[in-house]
């Protein structure tokens, strides 16, 4: 086993991006009042983390060899066997996603949509209880990727967290990839900066909506006036 090359750049920019829009959303929906101006970025975060979602389904067509959807799904009886050697037997060394870390992230990926569709339609009664469950629901999940990364450093000893910075992972030498790509990854990055900007800029404060290029209308960013897709 060896260092191999394992997640590409764009990949590890979206994955930095998703993770601080996501502990955005957590920093201001519960360190601010709902009236409170500073709430608003709550809904601003939830709405990069939207994108970034839509960044990620892409990458999954058209990204490396692990970012693949195909990569995200084991056969049960692997999966099986990966859970039952969790605490006991033989460690089992996946170059992408091991079993328990595709579970997690198909949860975070689940659970971002029916945020975003609840909190943009907080009109709805049912809207309003189901955000706030779902919300628990995908702390709860980050809190395991966490617990397992750290989980995995600690049985195999072997620090996987650094992976999704340095982009390498101890794996087979042949099961790495070619290239980190570079320039796709710097293309990603303005891409994704070029939609922050965008929200900042058409962002009205005092009004609390958002513009968001392709839809007829402005989305509200205020509670009292709830948020409603279209005027
Ligand atoms: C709110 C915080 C976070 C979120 C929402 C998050 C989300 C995700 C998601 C969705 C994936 C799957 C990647 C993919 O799309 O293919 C992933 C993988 C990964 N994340 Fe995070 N992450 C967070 C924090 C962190 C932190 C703090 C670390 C490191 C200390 C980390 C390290 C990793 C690693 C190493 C993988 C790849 C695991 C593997 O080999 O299967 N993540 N994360």
């Amino acid at each position: 086993m060896n260092k191999v090359l394992i997640w590409d750049l764009p990949t590890r920019i979206y994955h930095w991006a998703l993770a601080s829009s996501i502990i955005a959303t957590f920093v201001f929906a519960y360190g601010f009042d709902e009236h409170d101006r500073l709430f608003q970025w709550h809904m601003l975060a939830g709405l990069i983390a939207a994108f970034l979602l839509v960044v990620r389904i892409v990458l999954g067509f058209v990204g490396t060899r692990y970012v693949q959807w195909k990569y995200f799904f084991h056969h049960p009886a692997d999966s099986f066997r990966y859970f039952r050697n969790l605490f006991a037997g033989p460690a089992m060394y996946y170059a992408g996603h091991n079993p328990g870390t595709a579970l997690v992230a198909l949860l975070m990926f689940g659970f971002i949509p029916v945020l975003v569709f609840t909190g943009i339609t907080q009109n709805w009664e049912i809207s309003e209880d189901l955000h706030a469950g779902v919300a628990i629901a995908l702390g709860i999940a980050v809190g395991l990727h966490l617990l397992g990364l750290a989980f995995f450093t600690f049985r195999q000893h072997d620090n996987i967290s650094i992976a999704m910075v340095t982009g390498y992972k101890t794996a087979p030498v042949a099961s790495g990839i070619s290239s980190a790509r570079p320039w796709t990854g710097l293309i990603l990055a303005a891409v994704i900066t070029a939609w922050i900007y965008t929200l900042l800029a058409t962002y009205d404060a005092r009004q609390a909506t958002v513009k968001i290029p392709g839809l007829p209308s402005v989305i509200h960013l205020s509670e009292n006036k709830k948020w409603k897709f279209w005027e």
